[in-house]
This record gives C-alpha cells, sequence and structure tokens, in this order.
C-alpha cells in the first residue's frame, strides 16, 4: 500500500463561548458538577444563521492553505456530521461548491463521534487504490440545535465547531494502521429519535421533544472505555507498536474520565494525552479533527511523533489509527 497521510488541517471555532456559569442560570446545575464529573468548563455556541456547512466552509479553507492546495485539486470531500444543515442535500456537496472544488466527488457519512476517523479511513482506501488523489475530510457539527436546553443530563456536554484534514499520498511517514467497529445493538444509548423516516417530524414529535438527544451516559460510559481501549490497542499491535512509542494520543473528547479511564487501561502515560474538552465539550466528529488540528499547529505533534487517533460515538461506532507524522 502507498504511504498516505495528512497534509494539511484547518479549525474553525464559532466565537460565542457559553460557560458552566452561564448553565447554572439555564437548567439546574453547577460548575463544579459539570468540571468534576466531564472536564468541560466552557464551549463554543454558533450563531442562529451558522449552519453546519458555514463551519466547515472556514475549517475547508484553513486545512486547504495549510496544505498549500487549491480547492481545484481536491477530488474527494467527505463530510463526516450527524448535523447536517438538512435531510438533503449532503453537507459535502454545499461545501463544493464554496470552494468550487469542481472536480471532487461530495457525500456525507454518520458515524457520530467517530466520524472523522471514519472518513480518515475511507479516503486512506480511495487514495490507496488510485481512484483519487487528493482528499478533504471534515468533522463539523452544531450540535447546539440538537440539545435540549432544559436537560441538565445533555446541556452541558456538547457544543460546536468544525476541524479539517487534506489527506494525500506523502513520500515518507503517514498512517500506519487503522482499526474499526461497530456494534448496532447498542444504538438505543444515543439518539435523536425523530426526524427521519422511523419518526417524521410532526407536532406530536416536537411536543415530546424528540428531535433532541437521547443519552443513557451511564451506560455508554462504562463501553466508551473498553471500545477505546480496544481500538487503540489493535491498532497499535498492527502497526508493530507498545504504547511506549506513542508520542501523542489524541482521543475523541467526550469526557474527560472516559479518556483517563481507556488510558489507565492501555498503560499510557497521561501527558501524552491531548485534550481540549476543558475549552469545546463534545463536538462529535468535530471533536478529533479541532483535537489534532490544535495538536499540530501548537506543535504539541511534531514531525516523525507518532500520533494514536482513538474515537467513540452513536451507533455504537469507534475506531482507532496510528500515524507517523
Ligand atoms: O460522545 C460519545 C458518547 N458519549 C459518551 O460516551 C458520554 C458518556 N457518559 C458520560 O460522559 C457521563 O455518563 C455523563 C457525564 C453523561 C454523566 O456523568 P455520570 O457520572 O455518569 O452521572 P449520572 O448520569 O450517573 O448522574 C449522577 C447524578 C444524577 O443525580 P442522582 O440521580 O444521583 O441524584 C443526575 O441527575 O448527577 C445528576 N446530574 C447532574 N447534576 C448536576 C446529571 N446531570 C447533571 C448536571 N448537573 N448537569
Amino acid at each position: 500500500m502507498k504511504s498516505i497521510g495528512i497534509v494539511g488541517v484547518g479549525k474553525y471555532l464559532p466565537k460565542k463561548v457559553l460557560t458552566n456559569h452561564d448553565l447554572e442560570k439555564l437548567v439546574d446545575t453547577s460548575d463544579e458538577w459539570i468540571v468534576t464529573r466531564t472536564g468541560i468548563r466552557e464551549r463554543r455556541i454558533a450563531e442562529k444563521n451558522e449552519a453546519t456547512s458555514d463551519m466547515a466552509i472556514k475549517a475547508a479553507e484553513a486545512a486547504l492553505k495549510d496544505a498549500k492546495l487549491k480547492a481545484e485539486s481536491i477530488d474527494l470531500i467527505i463530510v463526516a456530521t450527524i448535523s447536517p444543515d438538512m435531510q438533503f442535500p449532503s453537507v459535502a456537496t454545499i461545501v463544493q461548491a464554496a470552494l468550487k472544488a469542481h472536480k471532487a466527488v461530495a457525500f456525507d457519512i454518520s458515524a457520530a463521534c467517530a466520524g472523522f476517523v471514519y472518513a480518515l479511513i475511507i479516503a486512506q482506501q480511495f487514495i490507496a487504490s488510485g481512484k483519487y488523489k487528493n482528499a478533504l475530510i471534515i468533522g463539523a457539527e452544531k450540535l447546539s440545535s440538537l440539545v435540549d436546553w432544559t436537560d441538565r443530563s445533555t446541556c452541558v456536554l456538547f457544543g460546536d465547531g468544525a476541524g479539517a484534514a487534506v489527506v494525500a499520498p506523502v513520500k515518507r511517514n503517514g498512517i500506519i494502521s487503522t482499526y474499526l467497529g461497530s456494534d448496532g445493538t447498542g444504538g438505543n444509548l444515543l439518539m435523536v429519535p425523530a426526524g427521519g423516516s422511523r419518526l417524521p417530524s410532526s407536532h406530536d414529535t416536537i411536543n415530546k421533544k424528540l428531535h433532541f438527544v437521547k443519552m443513557q451516559g451511564n451506560e455508554l460510559f462504562k463501553i466508551a472505555v473498553k471500545c477505546m481501549a480496544e481500538a487503540a490497542n489493535k491498532a497499535l499491535k498492527q502497526a508493530g507498536l507498545g504504547c511506549k512509542e506513542v508520542d501523542c494520543f489524541i482521543p475523541h473528547q467526550a469526557n474527560e474520565r472516559i479518556i483517563l479511564a481507556a488510558a489507565k487501561r492501555l498503560n499510557l502515560d497521561t501527558d501524552k494525552i491531548f485534550m481540549n474538552i476543558d475549552k469545546y465539550g463534545n463536538m462529535s466528529s468535530a471533536s478529533t479533527a479541532i483535537a489534532l488540528c490544535e495538536s499540530v499547529k501548537s506543535k504539541r505533534v511534531k514531525k516523525g511523533d507518532i500520533v494514536v487517533l482513538d474515537v467513540f460515538g452513536a451507533g455504537l461506532v469507534w475506531g482507532a489509527c496510528v500515524i507517523k507524522w
């Protein structure tokens, strides 16, 4: 297989900051509860007229600039999102039009918080097969539009944002190994029940608040720890590497305690973990994309480093990717 790597990264975060103290005024919660149970201190909230694609486009432009590539040379655009602008057309085609990436094939994928790693691995396969050369992958979410702002068990957790990366053949280094897993039997643990073909929008679905995120956090917590540890272990084993050789571990940012528990199972030093959950909360597919961008731009990840992306989300879906940067 030819070497394929990430040649540019970008991010976009809405300006508006919503702190835990702001949330104390909305629901019966406290900064202390949110920080100790999740590690989150604040999150970003998109403007009312700012849709997922608007954020995706800005992150994509930043990634293209970083990769020193013009939009016309992009062959493939994959957007991972669970909060698209609308049912269809896809966010990816909206991004394609805005960027004038005329040559690119564009589509969305739905793999919730694992979406960015799923998109990366899909792009890798297309490039490896020789079908396409340059791919733009984006994790973009406006989760504030799916959150019930009266439900303290979910509204404190999520935020908005977008991250992007350009994936292309590289001469040296690149993706070493990947691992993906799915288990649809746990689909009921995290979902937005209505708005699809099962429960189309109606007065009843609105009255019952079925268009908002419903989550059984406790159950998910345990599965997330197990699956994230397993995914990273399997990808590292496939790469012929151990945790000692990992320079930067970039996990999905759902809960600081999940990340630390998974790292403990992996026997991974905590100083190798990249975390930004305190600033942004859980942005689903955008979390890993933004964390990767920030870890590279802050030089936390340097040339030659071994980087592990490790994700878990609704579906249930999970995965990991080992990259030599
Ligand atoms: O993105 C990928 C998928 N997502 C996840 O993997 C998320 C996994 N789950 C979690 O991160 C955690 O389960 C949560 C952060 C969601 C919840 O933390 P927890 O430690 O599991 O709390 P809990 O749900 O067991 O609730 C403990 C208590 C309850 O009160 P009682 O019944 O013990 O009296 C809740 O009502 O905390 C209460 N509680 C709150 N209190 C203050 C729940 N939410 C809040 C809140 N503020 N925001």
